[in-house]
C-alpha cells in the first residue's frame, strides 16, 4: 500500500487519468491511496493568490511558499520522514532506478510547481527532493506527477498481476523488450520466428534474450554500457 499526496492548483487535471485502468483497480484494491489538495484552499487573502511576481523585478509569477506550507502541515507532511518531491525540470532525472527506490515508501508527496517556477524556500526549507522527468519543459508539473505516480504504482506488489508482474519489465534488468508476436502466425506474408512457434523454451529463451541485447545495442548503446553482461552476452554482441 502506497499513499501520494499531490498538491496542485490544478488538481481536476487528475481526474481522468486516475480514474481509468490499472491505476483505478489499484485504487480500488486499496493498494494505491491517491490524495489530491488544491493549493488555493490554503490561501487567506482576498484574492486567494497562489503565485506572485518575483522580487528583484523581471518577468513571470512565482508559486508562493505560504500555501504550500500550509497545504503540508495541515496533511501532516513530515519533511524528516517522507520524500516531499518538488517537479521541476531542474531536478534528477527521473528513470526506473528512481521508481524502484521511491516505490519502497509508503507515502510520498508531490509538489506541482506551476508559472514561471516557485519560490526558492519551497525548493530549500518544504521539500526534501527535486525530480525531473526529463529533459523539456512543461507548463506544470502536474503530468510530471501523473507520470511518476504511474511508474512507482506499477511496482507495488499486487498492482499488476503475476503475468505481466513488474519483474519482468526489461527495463528492470537494463534492456529494451525483445520483440513480440501474437496470433495469427503469418499475415499478409509477414510470418513470425520460426523459433517462436517451435516450443522450445530453452531456444525461445535465448532468442529472446539476444534480440533485447542487438535492439539495445542499436537503440541504447548508452544502456549496455551501464548494465552487468554476462560473458555469453559479450561473446554475442562480439560476433
Ligand atoms: N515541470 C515542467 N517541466 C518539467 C519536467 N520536465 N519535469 C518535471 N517537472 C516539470
Amino acid at each position: 500500500m502506497i499513499r501520494f499526496d499531490i498538491l496542485s492548483t490544478f488538481p481536476e487535471m487528475f481526474d481522468s487519468p486516475f480514474s481509468s485502468s490499472l491505476l483505478k483497480k489499484a485504487q480500488e484494491k486499496g493498494l494505491v491511496q491517491i490524495c489530491l489538495h488544491n493549493i488555493r484552499d490554503y490561501t487567506e487573502d482576498r484574492h486567494r493568490m497562489t503565485d506572485d511576481a518575483p522580487y528583484g523585478g523581471g518577468g513571470g509569477m512565482l508559486m508562493k511558499v505560504e500555501p504550500v506550507d500550509k497545504t503540508l502541515r495541515s496533511i501532516g507532511a513530515d519533511r524528516e520522514a517522507i520524500p516531499i518531491v518538488l517537479l521541476t525540470p531542474q531536478g534528477q532525472v527521473f528513470n526506473q532506478a528512481v521508481a524502484e527506490e521511491l516505490s519502497r515508501h509508503s507515502r510520498i508527496v508531490l509538489l506541482c510547481g506551476h508559472y514561471e517556477g516557485v519560490d526558492e524556500r519551497i525548493r530549500t526549507k518544504l521539500a526534501n527532493r527535486e525530480i525531473s522527468i526529463g529533459d523539456y519543459v512543461l507548463t506544470g508539473g502536474e503530468l510530471p506527477a501523473m507520470i511518476l505516480v504511474d511508474a512507482v504504482s506499477r511496482l507495488v506488489p499486487g498492482v499488476l498481476g503475476n503475468a505481466e508482474s513488474a519483474s519482468e519489465d526489461s527495463l528492470s534488468f537494463g534492456l529494451l523488450e525483445y520483440p513480440q508476436y501474437t496470433r495469427p502466425s503469418e499475415y499478409r506474408g509477414w510470418s513470425v520466428p520460426e523459433v517462436l512457434l517451435s516450443g522450445h523454451h530453452k531456444l525461445i529463451t535465448e532468442w529472446r534474450r539476444k534480440e533485447a541485447l542487438k535492439r539495445t545495442w542499436l537503440r541504447r548503446p548508452d544502456l549496455i554500457e551501464k548494465m552487468e553482461l554476462t560473458e555469453e552476452d559479450r561473446k554475442f554482441l562480439r560476433e
